[in-house]
């Protein structure tokens, strides 16, 4: 047995804080002096240092002083084929699509490209403090095997699939149904299971599926009930239009893949930005999850995510929340909280009333309210919840996989250290309130900049500089 440990102030939910209303920091966890012990990168011991170092007096220990040790982000939507194209000019979704994106997929079916750009990804995405995220390949089952090739080499628990699209896009990026259904079972086979890798079946979307296409996901899914289901859903107005005229025996978005059996516990649908109230209350009732990605809503002007609707108690949606990368335009998580932040008061500019006070939900409006409690649970807890890992990762228990990341509360765009200073006074917090203080304060003024380290299963995967 190699016991090691890491010493430091640590911070992780054990709870939702939306559950917790005016008392939110009772869903998180602090110790100023932590101690982490992991035995072959599980945790096997965490507490306070004085309560448990005792117990592990032989364990090699790191210190990891003036951080502040969170889990590893969960990124629950991103595209490892758009790394190179984020931050494309001046299309949405639909012709987005077809100018930018489906030309640089294309290339991933070239075995040297794609195994650039899958290394580039996971070194953006460490760099960024994200250690778990579920991914987008492409159409070409090369990407797909390079992915997890890559995750494995990097210990990563990672989910992903081959993507399935056979119209609304170039002859040469289509796959047939048959092929989608023999590739899918191929790779499967292979890296379902092994490692840390997870597979999800993947159409891209129902505007890009036949019904073919479709019975093939539900043929995979029938076969493998305990696989995840990843794709699209009620992103853009013109693509909603055009799903609804393809698919015209269904009354709304979710109704189509409602019909081919993928919607329940390990569905994710990306984006969710125009569900009707109806869809939102199926997707509860199904255990099914959506992707809040509020970067790439702005950046190709989707619209904006009804945040408050998807927490409301009453039809509780399981969420994770995501980059939506080369939609969106950053690899951070924490742009991701930044941008969630922004939605979140835009919505409320209607709900509190004071352009209509026909429109006034306040209820809905303080749910709309991103405290860092709720920012940072969702892109920990809140999104292993979201994709049904909450038993792996997501924060600290024992039993669950190191995943963690320190953040450096002085690091980032030179205003955010004297910035900082107004709250801790530059020290290390002592407080579970100044450290919440401090980590908003990354939300909202840092950026990359501020993850020191990044750590996967037990070990440094990153450190800055
Ligand atoms: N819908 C179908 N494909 C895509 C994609 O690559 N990105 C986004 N944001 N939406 C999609
Ligand atoms: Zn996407």
């Amino acid at each position: 047995m190699s016991i090691t440990a890491v010493r430091g102030t640590f911070l992780d939910f054990v709870d939702d804080p939306w559950r917790h209303p005016g008392r939110e920091e009772e869903s998180a966890r602090f110790f100023a002096d932590g101690l982490l012990v992991l035995d072959d990168g599980i945790i096997v011991a965490f507490g306070d240092h004085s309560d448990v170092a005792a117990d592990y007096p032989d364990a090699e220990v790191t210190e990891l002083r003036d951080r502040i040790i969170v889990p590893g982000f969960i990124d629950g939507h991103i595209h490892v084929p758009q790394t190179r194209v984020l931050g494309a000019y001046g299309e949405q979704l639909l012709p987005w699509l077809q100018k930018w994106v489906f030309p640089e997929e294309l290339r991933y079916a070239d075995r040297d490209y794609a195994r650039e750009g899958t290394r580039r990804f996971f070194d953006y995405l460490l760099a960024s403090g994200t250690t778990t995220c579920q991914a987008f390949s492409s159409s070409s089952p090369v990407a797909t095997e390079e992915f997890f090739e890559e995750a494995a080499r990097r210990k990563m628990r990672v989910i992903s699939g081959l993507t399935g699209i056979d119209r609304n896009a170039p002859e040469e990026f289509l796959n047939t149904p048959e092929e989608f259904y023999a590739d899918s079972t191929a790779l499967i086979e292979r890296y379902h299971g092994v490692g840390r890798n997870l597979y999800a079946i993947t159409p891209r979307f129902a505007f890009g599926a036949s019904d073919e296409l479709l019975e093939a996901c539900k043929r995979l899914k029938d076969e493998h009930p305990e696989l995840w289901v990843h794709t699209h859903i009620s992103e853009n107005p013109s693509e909603i239009r055009g799903v609804l005229a393809l698919h015209d025996d269904c009354d709304d978005y979710l109704g189509v893949y409602e019909k081919f059996g993928l919607v329940g516990p390990r569905f994710t649908g990306g984006h969710a930005v125009w569900l009707n109230d109806d869809e939102m209350r199926r997707l509860s009732e199904a255990g099914a999850s959506v992707t809040f990605c509020p970067v790439s809503n702005l950046f190709l002007g989707s619209g904006l995510f009804r945040l408050g609707k998807a927490t409301d108690p009453a039809q509780r949606l399981r969420m994770t929340f995501g980059t939506d990368m080369g939609g969106g335009n950053r690899f951070s998580m924490l742009n991701v909280l930044e941008d969630a932040y922004k939605v979140g008061m835009l919505n409320n500019t209607l709900l509190d009333g004071s352009v209509d006070p026909r429109q006034q939900d306040l209820a809905e409006a303080e749910r709309n309210k991103l405290s860092v409690y709720r920012a940072f649970w969702s892109i920990t807890l809140g999104g292993a919840e979201g994709l049904y890992l909450d038993d792996r990762i997501g924060n600290f228990e024992v039993g669950k996989e190191a995943d963690f990341v320190a953040l450096d509360w002085k690091a980032g765009p030179p205003a955010l250290a004297w910035h900082q200073s107004l709250i801790a006074d530059g020290g290390a917090p002592a407080t579970l309130d100044d450290a919440a203080n401090l980590l908003f304060g990354i939300m909202m003024v840092g950026d990359e900049r501020s993850v020191d380290e990044t750590w996967v299963l037990g070990e440094r995967a990153y450190t800055k500089g």
